[in-house]
Formats: C-alpha cells, sequence, structure tokens
C-alpha cells in the first residue's frame, strides 16, 4: 500500500511529482504529501483524503526546486489525519521521509529514540526512520539511510532527503517495491513505474537491501552495509497512454474493455494453431507434472476466485487433486507440504503479503511453487521457482477485471498442459478444448457489445438492497467474483452461495425483495440448476441469469437474462464474469460512485 515518488533532476519538480502521485494513487488515497529542497530548507505540504486536496493545498506556493519527494497513502498505523499524512520529519526539520509498508519494530523503536530524546509529531510506524536517519546524517545522506535500513525490521520502502545535500534522494527497499527510472538529466524513485513512465521508459528494478542515491547525473548502488553494487538499466515496452484512461469515463470500464486483448496477449505463443499448448518459457517439464501428487492453490480475493474456478479443471481434466485456500488462511493453518506437491500462488501485483507468505512457507518447506502474475520484477516472481505470466498489462481500477480473466486463461492454459503431460485425457479432447479457448477473446469482443442489455438491468435494479448469487461448480466460483464485483464498488451487500446449499440457510433471504444472480453455463450440473431457480422463483423473488445463447429454458424461467455465446462450460467463466463486471459497474455508475477508488480499498494490499 502506498505510493513513493522522489526526483532529483535540474527542472521544478513539484509537477512532476504531483502528476506521479496521480499516477500512483490508486495505491492509497487517504492522504497525502510532497516535500520539496527550497532554497536551504524543506518544504512539506500534506493534505488529508484524495489527492485533490493536496493539489489544492500545493498549488498555492510556487516552487523552483529541483528535488523532491512525494507520497500518497493507505492507512495501517495512525489514523488519515494532517499529522499521520507523510513526509515525516526529524527534530530538525532537515531530514524528511517517505514509507511504503510497515515497520514492524517501530514500538521498540520508538521508545528507544525517546529516550534518547527524539519527539514524535504523528501516530505512525514510519516517523522512526526520519529519526533514525537524523541519528546517522552527519555521516552522509546514504549512511544514515543503511544505518536506518539495518534497524528496521517487516516489509518496506522509503525514500529520504536532506537539506544539507540538497541534490541528492536516497531511497531502499525491502519486499515492498520501488523502482528507479533513468532520465536524461534526471532520476526518479516510485513504487510503479507509470508514475514517470510520461518521463522515461528505462528502469532499474532493484533488489531487496539495495540502497539508492539518485542525483540529477546517475545513481550510485550499495546495500545496507554500504559495499558498492551494479545494477541494470532494462526499457519496458509499455506505452504511456495505457496510464491513462483513453476515453473511457473510468479506468475500470477501460480494463472491462480491454480484456479480450489481455486475454490474446495472455495466450499468444502458448496456445498454437493446433490447440495445444506449449508453456516450456515456464520451464516446468513433463517429467515433473506427471510426477505431481497434489496441487495447491493460494491467492486473496479476485485471484482466488481465479483459482478457485480452474481448479474443478484442473481435478477434471488432469486428475491432479488440488486444494484451494485464501493465503490469509493458508499460512497459519500448518499444511503439509512435500516436493510432490506443487504450491501455485496467484497474485496479480505480485506485492499481496498473505500470498506472499504463503508461497514463502511452501518453498521453506521444500514444495515447487509458481507464480501466476501480472507484474513483471515484482516480488512473488522474483521469490518464486516458476512463474507463468498474465500479459493482462497494467490494471488501475482497484477492483480487478481484465487481470481476473487473464489469470483463468493462464491457469486453464495450465490445466490442459498438464492434462496431456499425464495422458490424462485424449489428445483430440485437449486440442478441442485448446481450440475453444482460443476463440474466447473474439467472443469476449462480442459479449462487451451487449452492454446496453446490462446497464438497462441495471437500471431496473440498482435500489435494491441485497442481491444473492447462485450457481454451481465452476459457476459458483464466478458467482463469488460476480458478487465481490457488487459489493465493493457499490457497496451493496450481497451473498454468494453454491445453489445446492441453499436449502441449508440462505433460503430464509428470499423474498419478492432481493434479486437472485443465476450464473447458469451450460455444464453438466445445469439441470440441477434449474431445479434450485425453481425453488427461488417458488418464493416469489426475481431472476437474473447469466446464461449461453439459446438457452430456451432459461429464458423462460428467469425474468431478465444476461445472455453469453456458446462455448465449452470450462472456458465459460470468462465469459459469464464480463457481466456480472459490467453490472457491478453500472449500479455503482448510477448511484454516483467511484468506481476506481472503492472507499476502505487499495489496488495492492501489502500489509497483513
Ligand atoms: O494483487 P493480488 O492479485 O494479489 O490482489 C489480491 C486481492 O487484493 C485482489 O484480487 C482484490 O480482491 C481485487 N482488487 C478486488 O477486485
Amino acid at each position: 500500500m502506498c505510493g513513493i515518488v522522489g526526483y532529483a533532476g535540474r527542472r521544478p519538480c513539484k509537477p512532476i511529482i504531483l502528476d506521479g502521485l496521480r499516477r500512483l494513487e490508486y495505491r492509497g488515497y487517504d492522504s497525502a504529501g510532497i516535500v520539496l529542497i527550497e532554497g536551504d530548507g524543506l518544504q512539506t505540504v500534506r493534505s488529508v483524503g484524495n489527492l485533490d486536496a493536496l493539489f489544492a493545498a500545493a498549488g498555492e506556493t510556487s516552487s523552483k526546486a529541483t528535488v523532491g519527494l512525494g507520497h500518497t497513502r493507505w492507512a495501517t498505523h495512525g489514523r488519515p489525519s494532517h499529522e499521520n499524512a507523510h513526509p515525516h520529519d526529524d527534530c530538525t526539520g532537515r531530514v524528511s521521509i517517505v514509507v511504503n509498508g510497515i515497520v514492524e519494530n517501530y514500538k521498540e523503536l520508538r521508545a528507544e529514540l525517546t529516550a534518547r530524546g527524539h519527539e514524535f509529531k504523528s501516530e505512525t510506524d514510519a516517523e522512526v526512520v526520519a529519526h533514525l536517519i537524523e541519528e546517522h546524517v552527519d555521516e552522509g545522506l546514504t549512511a544514515a539511510v543503511c544505518a536506518a535500513a539495518r534497524a528496521l525490521q517487516g516489509h518496506h520502502a522509503f525514500c529520504a532527503v536532506s537539506a544539507d545535500e540538497p541534490g541528492a534522494v536516497v531511497g531502499t527497499r525491502n519486499q515492498c517495491p520501488l523502482v528507479v527510472g533513468v532520465g536524461d538529466g534526471e532520476m526518479f524513485f516510485a513504487s510503479a513505474i507509470p508514475a514517470f513512465m510520461a518521463h522515461t521508459r528505462t528502469v532499474i528494478v532493484l533488489e531487496d537491501g539495495d540502497v539508492v542515491t539518485l542525483h540529477a547525473d546517475g545513481a550510485e548502488f550499495c546495500d545496507v552495509a554500504g559495499a558498492p553494487l551494479v545494477r541494470e538499466e532494462t526499457v519496458v515496452p509499455w506505452d504511456d497512454a495505457a496510464a491513462e484512461k483513453g476515453g473511457y469515463e473510468t479506468f475500470m470500464l477501460k480494463e472491462i474493455h480491454e480484456q479480450p486483448a489481455a486475454l490474446r496477449d495472455t495466450l499468444a505463443g502458448r496456445l498454437l494453431e493446433d490447440g495445444t499448448v506449449d508453456l516450456s518459457e515456464v520451464g516446468i517439464g513433463d517429467e515433473m507434472l506427471r510426477r505431481l501428487r497434489r496441487i495447491f492453490i493460494v491467492a486473496c480475493g479476485t485471484s482466488y476466485h481465479a483459482g478457485l474456478i480452474v481448479s474443478y479443471a484442473i481435478e477434471q481434466l488432469a486428475r491432479v487433486p488440488v486444494q484451494i485456500d485464501v493465503a490469509s488462511e493458508f499460512r497459519y493453518r500448518e499444511p503439509v507440504f512435500d516436493p510432490d506437491t506443487l504450491v501455485i500462488g496467484i497474485t496479480q501485483s505480485g506485492e499481496t503479503a498473505d500470498t506472499l507468505a504463503a508461497m514463502r512457507l511452501a518453498r521453506e518447506a521444500g514444495s515447487p511453487v509458481l507464480a501466476i502474475c501480472n507484474v513483471m520484477g515484482s516480488q512473488a516472481t522474483r521469490e518464486a521457482d516458476y512463474v507463468l505470466y498474465t500479459r493482462a498489462g497494467l490494471e488501475i481500477g482497484v477492483a480487478a477485471t481484465k487481470t481476473h480473466t487473464s489469470q483463468v486463461a493462464a491457469l486453464l492454459l495450465l490445466a490442459l498442459r498438464l492434462a496431456w503431460a499425464r495422458g490424462a485425457r485424449t489428445e483430440d479432447e485437449l486440442k478441442r478444448l485448446g481450440h475453444e479457448l482460443r476463440a474466447v477473446p473474439e467472443l469476449v469482443q462480442q459479449l462487451l457489445e451487449r452492454d446496453t442489455a446490462v446497464s438497462a438491468i441495471a437500471q431496473r435494479y440498482h435500489d435494491e438492497r441485497f442481491f444473492l448469487y447462485l450457481g454451481r461448480g465452476m459457476g459458483f466460483a464466478v458467482c463469488l467474483e460476480g458478487a465481490l464485483k457488487l459489493k465493493e464498488i457499490s457497496y451493496i451487500p450481497t451473498e454468494a452461495y453454491a445453489a445446492g446449499e441453499m436449502k441449508h440457510g440462505p433460503i430464509a433471504l428470499l423474498d419478492k425483495e432481493s434479486p437472485v444472480v443465476v450464473v447458469a453455463d451450460d455444464g453438466p450440473v445445469f439441470p440441477k440448476l434449474v431445479s434450485n431457480i425453481e425453488e427461488v422463483r417458488a418464493r416469489g423473488a426475481d431472476v437474473i441469469a447469466v446464461a449461453t445463447d439459446g438457452n430456451e429454458v432459461i429464458g423462460e424461467l428467469s425474468r431478465d437474462v444476461l445472455w453469453v455465446p456458446k462455448c465449452d462450460h470450462h472456458v465459460a467463466p470468462i465469459l459469464t464474469v464480463v457481466p456480472l463486471q459490467l453490472l457491478a459497474y453500472h449500479i455503482a455508475g448510477i448511484k454516483g460512485l467511484n468506481v476506481d477508488q472503492p472507499r476502505n480499498l487499495a489496488k495492492t494490499v501489502t500489509v497483513e
């Protein structure tokens, strides 16, 4: 959580830092701040609320500063307030810092620093960093940052400036993201590359424990003990426009519409024209796939739902037992690992604390770990034994959409490859499914063209106080995702249930007032689902079904139907979730809510 931007160059940097923060606002938006080296001192502006407040406050002063830092906060320790907003300074007001992550030993450090005479102005864990630097700043800012980094426990990235070294910004990371941007006569720090993409696409990705000193003309690298390091530059193949809304009202809508391209990119070069799958880039050989006795899937939120969907496909197609758990439960339930159990960590950001911890646990216990991830160079990809990237591109909307369907597509590739290697299905059958998957991006494109029908249904139901989602098999997993989308962006309470469980409790919720969304693909359990729909109708509730074109039974039983193109039921979850994303989007839009930044949420959850 939290976004950091740093600049050392020759241009006035206030607008550059503010623009960078705007591009990182998805990482946190309860308060924000900026510090600039002005003359021989520091000028700090902080504000509570989203970045508009900071822009207003910072706009009141002119600045020629060419070095500075910015921060947008998602509160962990200390409520969102002016005092707790970053940057934080030391007792002298000559050092200022911004931090992302958590200082786990901050209570001990704060007590020790207080005993040595430091005075704290905030309730945050982060402020200890400013005071630790203060104690060593006479040795130089870089040495002081090294000393502070050595004292900290937890996962964090932080940057510091000192009025006594007006040309420098020093930063370091430990299990939290921090990248360096290399410009022409200017250098950048940021929590994510888009923050400086308008200025440069040349980046240096830092390793844990790197300490970097930026000046206008370059960067010096060392470890926390001060030993020099060499780091390579790379050029990212991204387009600056990817960080903008591209004509859509919101990032979420843009990203929903980017799904055909994201799916095509994720399948490209892996799902071949003859319907077979080539995942040799991942480095897991067929011999290992044959040896596997079990798969664990760990993930959080939407990524967990992608895992749940494909856990059905892996068992059905490849006949490998799969256990799936949310990472926050998995990491503490003492799971039993062995070398023939593959642990798959699914995380679009590659930075989710619980998923990373679950993956680490598995590795330490001797199980091979595969990361399914969207962000190149992220923590999950560095720590895993194997990586299968989704290629969804940058996702800025807090509600995951294109990264979810890309995860399902990538995992289906794995399911097909696994089934092939183990001879669990005939080659013809697997090739047929491969062709079904190849058709999906085009089918999603067609589906997006039916958005007017979804928005009409959203108009009809946007005032409802509760929605129940029912499905079976993979359709149940899609329900969980559809229900999450609606609750997180519209704040309407939702519940998703396996339809067969309805009679064991949730049926008590049904009445004429509560619409029931049913995901009814044409899978083998469809007849069972029809009985469940009858039970719903008998209680007078309206049924909004998601069903495949031409399904007359559903047409007759449901008040409204969100039609999706026909496809095999193994790939159907990539289609059936799309109208549910759009339904949530339109309902939240009618309510006038900010879908890109839902309350209390952040895009990347780097805390437990
Ligand atoms: O980056 P990750 O995939 O690890 O994130 C996990 C969840 O925080 C995430 O999927 C969250 O549930 C979605 N943003 C909700 O739309």
